[in-house]
């Protein structure tokens, strides 16, 4: 089986499996909120396809920022510690980057799931026992490389073992240069944005550093009106 890293969602062609990875902050959030009792996940790109989806489901918790900030009018911001408990049965997400390497990723691929580090070792397992080349999408920045995201595509590289394409060498490689999760997020554009916009949130950072601490495997369910439908 063969494993390859996309460092950004455009670099990703169609493969049977899609990881996809946005650990600050989107991947980490729906992670943290599955696990924590919501039933689903909807992750949207536009802000007015996220209010458009509540109005139609009659329900759900509007969640997500815009330069690391909570929506004006969303109940909940982006931050994985807003989603301790559910405040609903439904989430409808949207970020600047995540979300939609979510969206992206369950158009090319026929099956998605959604990694972080809190769920690394699950989502490896679950990758593991398909047998499938496996396509590792990293939301970046702006549709350029994040380091936060490739330090987590390297991981999964390396704990996969698989043969490793160039590119999933390369994020192999990088992740063995930092002393460890956080120092990589701190040093990335997705954590010096967050610093920069949000510092009251720096506490964000060690929380998506920490590894494998949630046993869920989130999945892209449905493509609903354009938003991927995420669950466990
Ligand atoms: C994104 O989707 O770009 C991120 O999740 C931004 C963030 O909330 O830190």
């Amino acid at each position: 089986m063969q494993v390859h890293v996309a460092f950004t969602p455009d670099g990703a062609g169609a493969a049977p499996t899609g990881v996809v990875i946005d650990v600050i902050r989107a991947t980490t959030t729906t992670c943290q909120a599955l696990a924590s009792g919501y039933e689903r996940v909807f992750c949207t790109t536009e802000v007015e396809e996220a209010r458009a989806l509540r109005e139609e489901l009659g329900e759900g918790v509007l969640g997500g920022e815009r330069n690391a900030v909570r929506i004006p009018g969303f109940h909940l911001g982006n931050s994985p510690r807003e989603y301790l408990e559910p405040a609903g049965k439904t989430l409808i997400l949207s970020t600047t980057n995540g979300t939609r390497a979510v969206v992206s990723a369950a158009q090319r691929c026929e099956r998605v799931l959604i990694a972080s580090l809190l769920n690394l070792a699950a989502v490896v397992e679950a990758t593991y026992v398909a047998e499938e080349d496996v396509i590792v999408v990293c939301a970046g920045v702006q549709g350029t490389l994040a380091l936060d995201d490739a330090y987590v595509a390297g991981r999964i590289v390396e704990l996969l073992g698989w043969e490793r394409t160039d590119a999933a060498e390369a994020a192999a490689r990088l992740t063995s240069t930092w002393s460890g999760a956080e120092e990589a997020f701190r040093a990335s554009k997705s954590g010096r944005n967050l610093l920069e916009n949000a510092p009251e949130l720096e506490e964000d950072i060690a929380f998506c550093a920490r590894e494998s601490v949630l046993d869920v495997v989130p999945r892209l369910v449905a493509l609903r009106d354009g938003a991927a439908e995420i669950a466990l």
